[in-house]
């Protein structure tokens, strides 16, 4: 199967863990490079549900090395709870199966306290999962993030600590009206987990480049979808890194030439959590309608969240989109069934935009925004 990258094409929730599940099959190394734990991947195993947040799926076949990348930002705790889970159930048996990449950045106290402020005092709410993902992105970029590298070196973190907190602190109380955060807790907290991650941490752009050279397969699990990349989606309403191929490079240190195949995953249908545009939007609340036919057969509730997804039209002006930026070279539709009983089709294969028709959707929310679609009913 070569290197294959899976990639949500609409606003993630495609159904990427089932199809990351059946190449896992063929692959030996699965790798997660971007997001966090604001992704949500169900499983069904017999009659197990299981539901990861960060770390990949192929952490179900023993033997299958699972690597989470640089890309990826990482909320420690919810790791470390993650694999508590993963080995009360009897998988993940051998600690050398997991691989977290040194460079990648941690999730603080501060980044998920200033999500949730942000979006409370938002007029605009983005809708985030409130996993501290953009704030933790911000500082990455910002240059005074906490990589993984400096949370297993006491000295490091706690001239960080002493660095970053007092003007979150400063923010927190001056500006957002919430409580400040304690330095020595945060130590201590942080310090115990870091312990705990200690042997799990390693290079990933060494380890997948050995494994290439060896003639190994590898499985890049994308999290999030197209729409919601921090360049090529709805913006602002996206979320904080680059859900589309060129992510798969810069998080997890593998060069471009190395992608051999790059399949996209898309409901036969649309949803959305959280907020910004979307035009092919149903009203999905209203028993008896199409869009509540979507909802509840579609079984449309956030796995990170648990709010209600919208539901909509399937869009094949966002797929062509979706198409063009990640090269895909594979499509994989899910949940067709959910379609069944609908008495009459209709799909999105263009715009109306000031006067203007268009087959692809424009880049950026306002624009997006003023989409008025143009239907072909089956
Ligand atoms: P998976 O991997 C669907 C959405 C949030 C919000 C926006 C920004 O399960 O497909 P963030 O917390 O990332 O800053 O929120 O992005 N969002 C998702 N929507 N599926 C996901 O992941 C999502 N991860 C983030 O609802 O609108
Ligand atoms: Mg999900």
């Amino acid at each position: 199967m070569a290197n294959v990258v899976i990639i949500g094409a609409q606003w993630g929730d495609e159904g990427k863990g089932k199809v990351v599940d059946i190449y896992t099959e063929h692959a030996q190394q699965v790798v997660r490079y971007q997001g966090g734990n604001n992704a949500g991947h169900t499983l069904v195993v017999g009659d197990e549900t299981i539901v990861l947040h960060l770390i990949p799926s192929g952490i179900l076949h023993p033997g299958k090395r699972c690597i989470i990348g640089n890309g990826v930002v990482l909320d420690p705790k919810i790791f470390l709870g993650e694999i508590e889970g993963l080995k009360k159930r009897g998988y993940m048996q051998d600690d050398s199966q997991l691989v977290v990449d040194s460079n990648l950045h941690v999730i603080m106290p501060w980044h998920k306290a200033i999500d949730l402020a942000r979006e409370k005092h938002a007029d605009r709410k983005i809708g985030t999962t409130g996993r501290g993902i953009g704030p933790t992105y911000e500082d990455k970029v910002g240059r005074r993030g906490i990589r993984m590298s400096d949370l297993v070196k006491p000295q490091v973190f706690r001239r960080k600590l002493k660095e970053i907190l007092p003007e979150k602190n400063f923010l927190l109380e001056n500006f957002f009206g919430e409580a400040p955060l304690d330095e020595e807790q945060i130590f201590a907290e942080y310090s115990g987990y870091a312990q705990q991650i200690e042997k799990y941490i390693g290079c990933c752009s060494r380890s997948l480049n050995k494994a290439i050279e060896e003639g190994a397969n590898l499985l890049f699990e994308g999290a999030q979808g197209t729409l919601l990349d921090i360049d090529h989606g709805t913006y602002p309403y996206v979320t904080s890194s680059s859900t589309c191929i060129g992510g798969v490079c810069t998080g997890s240190g593998v060069a471009a030439r190395h992608i051999n195949s790059v399949i996209g995953i898309t409901k036969a249908y649309c949803t959305r959590v959280g907020g910004g545009p979307f035009p092919t939007e149903l009203d999905w609340e209203t028993p008896g309608t199409v869009g509540y036919h979507l909802s509840t057969v579609g079984a449309e509730k956030g796995v990170t969240t648990g709010r209600s997804r919208r539901c909509g039209w399937f869009d094949a002006a966002l797929l062509k989109r979706s198409a063009q930026v990640n090269g895909l070279s594979g499509l994989c539709i899910t949940k067709l069934d959910v379609l069944d009983g609908l008495k009459e089709l209709k799909i999105c294969v263009g715009y109306e935009l000031d006067g203007e028709q268009t087959d692809i959707l424009p880049m950026g929310a306002d624009d997006i925004s003023r989409c008025v679609p143009i239907y072909e009913t089956m």
